[in-house]
């Protein structure tokens, strides 16, 4: 995008998620406009610009939406970015590409990209038929991650694996046609995770590596930054940026990392956007990732990611029922005035569902933590 452009630009996102939402926050500060496209009606995107419901499969649909937008992106990496470069046809970028996407959306594909790219990665089996997978097992030394390989997210599509029967139920429970990715058990002493913005010439900015916590395989807590070596960041740091050019992603990566007793690193996945794991950014850096991911895919000059604040502490706000949304907790919530209170907009409450999160910044980890949790648990959604 040139400076002398007489209007601001307009970004098409497919996807109506708290993605989306955060990115349409930090794109609409900037002057920037808003259109999104999913195929259903969504609470978190609608009160931010022109929110289309439609079929993006449909062609004539995704004609329709890319019109007035300057770029399209994507909230997730299922998300349909090939019909909309067919109908824009070179006229519009679609960032990240489908290319990028394709690769990143199956665990298999996507591991053999890292691997081929000489970063460090667990080791792991594409098996296509259950016997392949038992011999895995026995590989791996009786202990695996079984992984669907397409269509998982949060946890769901996965299972750890310590027997013949756990993976029979795996089996059943997560194997295609093409069969399931068996993954070694990594004992990690920490999981840590790092974004990376990258323009279309292939410039970048390089996040803080962060710790993160799962529970039942899905993100709880990100600690900023991470109580780690230095070598430990730099190697993640370095590695985050090399997946960003081997995958050819331009816009915002996610990278999530294994770290082992001593200190050395294992890739363990790519997101090809806004991360859960980025979310501290908001309060925490002097931009955030959802700001460098609308500047990005703008090609526009990317902003700090440096962090403004020696710390932060995110906590995710899960569904405690099933139903719809109601403001429980909310005003006992607020009274942790130090806390950054998001709420994501959805309509309707899921048990385990991402409903929200709280950032809190200052300078002690551990005091950010019980803060930040107390803040978060206050919320009953
Ligand atoms: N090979 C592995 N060894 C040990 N733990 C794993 C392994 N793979 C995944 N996990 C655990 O499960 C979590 C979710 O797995 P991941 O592959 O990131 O799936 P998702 O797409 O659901 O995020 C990881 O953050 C980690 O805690
Ligand atoms: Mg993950």
């Amino acid at each position: 995008m040139s400076d002398s452009n007489a209007r601001f630009p307009t970004i098409g996102i497919l996807g109506g998620g708290q993605l989306g939402r955060m990115t349409a926050l930090a794109a609409i500060r900037m002057g920037i406009h808003i259109k999104t496209l999913s195929p259903s009606p969504s609470g978190s995107v609608a009160p931010l610009g022109q929110a289309v419901v439609g079929d993006w499969t449909d062609e004539a649909v995704m004609e329709a939406f890319i019109d007035g937008c300057d770029v399209i992106t994507v909230e997730s990496e299922w998300a349909p970015a090939e019909v909309a470069e067919k109908v824009s046809n070179g006229r519009i970028p679609v960032w990240p590409a489908s290319s990028t996407l394709l690769t990143i959306r199956h665990k298999g594909r996507q591991k053999d990209a890292i691997q081929e790219a000489g970063i460090p990665v667990g080791a792991y089996l594409a098996c296509s038929s259950f016997q392949e997978a038992r011999a895995a097992l026995t590989v791996f030394g009786g202990k695996a991650v079984a992984k669907k390989f397409e269509g998982s997210y949060d946890g769901y599509g996965n299972a750890t694996v310590t027997s013949v029967s756990d993976l029979e139920k795996a089996w059943d429970e997560l194997a295609s046609n093409e069969g399931l990715l068996m993954e070694a058990f990594v004992p990690f002493v920490r999981e840590l995770a790092v974004m990376v913005a990258r323009r279309p010439q292939g410039e970048s900015v390089v996040y803080p590596v962060v710790e993160t916590e799962q529970r039942d395989h899905r993100c709880h807590a990100v600690m900023a930054p991470a109580r780690i070596r230095p070598e430990t960041a730099a190697a993640a740091r370095e590695a985050a940026l090399q997946a960003a050019s081997a995958v050819n992603l331009v816009g915002v990566l996610g990278v999530e990392f294994f770290e082992l007793e001593d200190g050395s690193i294992l890739l363990n996945e790519l997101a090809p956007r806004p991360h859960n794991t980025g979310h501290y950014t908001i309060e925490a850096c002097f931009s955030s990732q959802f700001e460098n991911h609308a500047r990005s895919i703008l090609d526009l000059p990317l902003g700090s990611p440096e962090m403004r604040t020696p710390a932060a502490v995110m906590i995710n706000i899960l569904g405690h029922r099933a139903g719809s949304v109601r403001t429980d907790g909310l005003v006992e919530a607020l009274s942790h005035t130090q806390a950054g209170l998001h709420v994501y907009g959805k309509e309707e409450a899921r048990p385990k569902r991402k409903m929200g999160h709280v950032t809190i910044t200052g300078s002690n980890l551990d005091t950010l933590r019980a803060e930040a949790e107390a803040a978060a648990h206050a919320v009953q959604l």
